[in-house]
């Protein structure tokens, strides 16, 4: 926000009537929108590898979720500080905010629908290694979630700066545990061995944190269950939809990544997060 000359609502009001009701088409220097938006180097950034026509709405669909992974981050990180200051309300509202977010985040998958398998195999070489696989910030995500993965930062071990935010990432707490953590200050049953447990380690499900589940679901505390729940769902929708993607420009080839492309994918998907707020419903 440096260097943008702040307005007051009153400044706004004398500029509008100054202007007799248009916007202002003069500036000293180049627009305050393009200095806050970063729009030169944004439009900088679309550098394609080849001339297909395809491979732009690919690339820029790509840095669009890329965006999405860094917003999603550091709300959820606002989410975690909300919750262990106990202020449920507010962490709630942050993660009903990020629904909205994956919602928007999801619906990008559409600008990729219709690529079919020879429209990317027309640009997929010059792609290289290239995989959303080494996608530092989506391991953020997938952290925050819940799914802790050792293996999978060492593609960033070149990378210091991305590498140690994943080592420390990985030993942080996810927004799973502090919620955990925020219902064991407010009263609920849950298990010493699952607040105490090694965060970096994988989460394992427990039928003492499905009782937890089913007793907030009584209780005040529910808006926060149903907001995870939303989360885990459109969580779930991303991967589908990325799966789809895959499935319907490249079928069962092997990935650029290195992996057997669909059926890694499937068994990713198999690590399910939030685990004991779906068992739980079995039980209510
Ligand atoms: C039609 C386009 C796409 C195809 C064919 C495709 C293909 C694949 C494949 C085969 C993998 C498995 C790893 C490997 O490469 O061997 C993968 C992983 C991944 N892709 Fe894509 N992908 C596409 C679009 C995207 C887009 C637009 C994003 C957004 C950033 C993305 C993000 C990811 C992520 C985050 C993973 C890792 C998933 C995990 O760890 O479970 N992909 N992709």
């Amino acid at each position: 926000m440096t260097g943008i000359k702040q307005l007051t609502e009153q400044d706004r009001k004398a500029r509008a009537e100054a202007n007799e009701g248009l916007p202002t088409l003069g500036f000293e220097t180049g627009t305050p929108y393009d200095d806050y938006v970063g729009t030169a180097t944004l439009h900088g950034l679309q550098r394609t590898v080849t001339d297909v026509p395809e491979e732009l709405p690919f690339l820029v669909t790509t840095q669009v979720m890329e965006l999405y992974f860094g917003l999603l981050r550091a709300e959820w990180r606002l989410a975690q500080r909300q919750l262990d200051a106990d202020d449920v309300t507010a962490a709630t509202l942050t993660i009903r905010r990020t629904v909205r977010h994956f919602e928007a985040l999801n619906a990008a998958w559409a600008a990729l629908s219709w690529l079919t398998p020879a429209q990317f195999n027309s640009f997929r070489d010059a792609l290289g290694e290239g995989s959303g696989f080494q996608s530092a910030f989506y391991r953020h995500v997938e952290f925050l979630l819940g799914n802790k993965s050792e293996a999978l930062i060492r593609p960033h071990r070149r990378n210091p700066e991305a590498y140690e935010e994943l080592v420390e990432a990985l030993h942080r707490p996810s927004l799973y545990d502090s919620v955990l953590a925020f219902l064991a200050r407010a009263g609920h049953a849950v298990p010493r061995s699952v607040l105490d447990r090694d965060p970096a380690a994988e989460y394992g499900p427990d039928p003492e944190v499905e009782a937890v589940w089913v007793e907030v679901y009584g209780g005040p505390l529910a808006p926060l269950a149903e907001a995870l729940t939303d989360l885990a769902e459109q969580f779930s929708d991303w991967r589908y939809r990325h799966l789809m993607a895959v499935r319907r420009s490249m079928g069962a080839k092997p990935g650029s990544g290195g992996s057997s492309g669909l059926s890694w994918l499937e068994r990713s998907m198999r690590r399910e997060i939030f685990p004991e707020l779906w068992t739980a419903r079995t039980l209510m």
